[in-house]
């Protein structure tokens, strides 16, 4: 039997927890969410690392720029991550034309092979869905998360012997100037993100596993992943679960038509970041998104939004995301009560509607005076402590609090410090 990986490696009296606060509104998400979690009485350990533009400034002050040390991810970061049961992250700021900048997310879905983005899309008590007739919307979305274009094989300039590889390429000789990223899919990684949809389907008693793939045109790539698909759905027709492959582009048009006909989505890297995306709209977007980048080594989970730098340490963001996102992490290591009872809590803040950031109210309230009317990320976070502890003081609460904002110190990041 191998292992299912949704679950942590193995049950523990006491788990040890990384968080990573990453940047800018990161930090106040990562403060709220730890605001929340010290409340909880958990079996759980924090351990603080961080990641993002922060530790790049950090390791370019240190080393200069352009020296090989200089990383989004330091040292210390990647030995506490694999040391850890889980890692809970904010959001990280990624910043264009930086030379020599990699993102700290996606090396850490390749350094620990993270072969599952898990992202769920269900619809909130209070918040529902901007279609009509509120359709009952609960999807899990598997999100290969390692290949596909991401495996970061470019081109720019082409080297002159590629052009000669396919006759297909013929055309592009004359142009000025050719880029190639290569979309590159394993028998292997289509497979295991496959058994994991399939696998989940089976262990929630969920009936449909839908595959969406645009093999009609892309017949190596896509076509591919359809055949493993096809096949691996036969071995699970036996319990009941249908296997559903279509292509990505319907895929997108019949989640807004008709978004309760999916049930467990499976695509590989690009399309499940776009069908994502979508699926995270139908119900709230991304301040109400959650995910978990998991594999054999480690599970980072972290929230779809950013880390909306233009907000850093004004506590405005929703800290939804983040609970939610929480709420995964708890799952994975087994403490679902603790998980439901988040959840709980976020709908009764939600339909109450007392104390809410300013995006609820604007974007789910119409609330015209939204910006005066807004509560702060920790009001809305405190509130949440107090559904899920009822009766819970005011100075626990007030500990809470200050324990976060030690926790969560954005003057003090620790890597790069040996
Ligand atoms: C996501 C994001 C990332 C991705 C970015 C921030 C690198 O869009 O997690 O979906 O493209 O995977
Ligand atoms: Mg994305």
């Amino acid at each position: 039997m191998t292992r299912n990986v949704l679950q942590v490696k193995e049950k523990k009296d006491r788990y040890t927890v990384c968080y990573m606060p990453g940047d800018d509104s990161g930090f106040d998400m990562m403060e709220a969410a730890m605001l929340v979690l010290n409340t909880m009485d958990l079996p759980i350990d924090f351990v603080r690392a961080d990641l993002g533009w922060c530790m790049w400034e950090k390791s370019v002050a240190k080393f200069g720029e352009g020296d090989a040390r200089c990383n989004t991810v330091p040292p210390e970061t990647i030995k506490k991550i694999e040391n850890a049961d889980a890692t809970l992250m904010a959001a990280i700021t990624s910043k264009a034309g930086v030379k020599g900048f990699k993102s700290a997310i996606l090396q850490m879905r390749q350094l620990f092979d993270l072969y599952i983005n898990l992202r769920p899309a269900k619809v909130l008590p209070g918040v529902g869905t901007p279609l009509k007739g509120d359709p009952k919307i609960d999807i899990v979305l598997f999100r290969e998360n390692t290949e596909d274009l991401y495996a970061a094989v470019e081109f720019n300039p082409l080297p002159k012997e590629l052009y000669d590889v396919h006759k297909g390429m013929e055309r592009f000789k004359k142009c000025s100037e050719v880029a190639v990223s290569w979309r590159v899919f394993s028998k292997e990684g289509c497979e295991r993100i496959i058994r994991a949809a399939f696998e989940y389907a089976k262990a929630t008693g969920r009936k449909t596993v839908h595959n969406c793939n645009k093999a009609n045109v892309i017949r190596e790539t896509d076509g591919m992943m359809k055949k493993i698909f096809l096949q691996v759905a036969k071995e699970y027709e036996q319990f009941g679960i249908k296997g559903i492959e279509e292509n990505a582009d319907a895929t997108a048009m019949w989640l807004i038509k008709n978004p309760q006909d999916y049930d467990v989505i499976v695509a590989s890297n690009v399309f499940g970041d776009i069908l994502s995306d979508e699926a995270s709209q139908l119900v709230g977007g991304l301040g109400f998104a959650p995910s978990g980048n998991i594999g054999e080594k480690a599970a980072i989970f972290e929230p779809c939004s950013g880390s909306v730098p233009k907000y850093a340490h004004q506590y405005r963001v929703n800290p939804c995301a983040i609970l939610l996102t929480a709420k995964m992490m708890l799952e994975y290591l087994g403490l679902d009560e603790a998980g439901a009872k988040i959840e709980k809590a976020i709908g009764e803040v939600l339909v109450e509607g007392k104390v809410l950031t300013y995006d609820v109210l604007r974007d789910f309230r119409g609330d015209p005076n939204w910006e005066k009317d807004a509560a702060s990320t920790l009001e809305m976070a405190a509130e949440i402590a107090r559904k899920i502890t009822p009766g819970i003081s005011e100075a626990r609460i007030e500990q809470a609090k200050a324990k976060a904002k030690e926790m969560c110190d954005w003057t003090k990041t620790v890597g790069f410090d040996e």
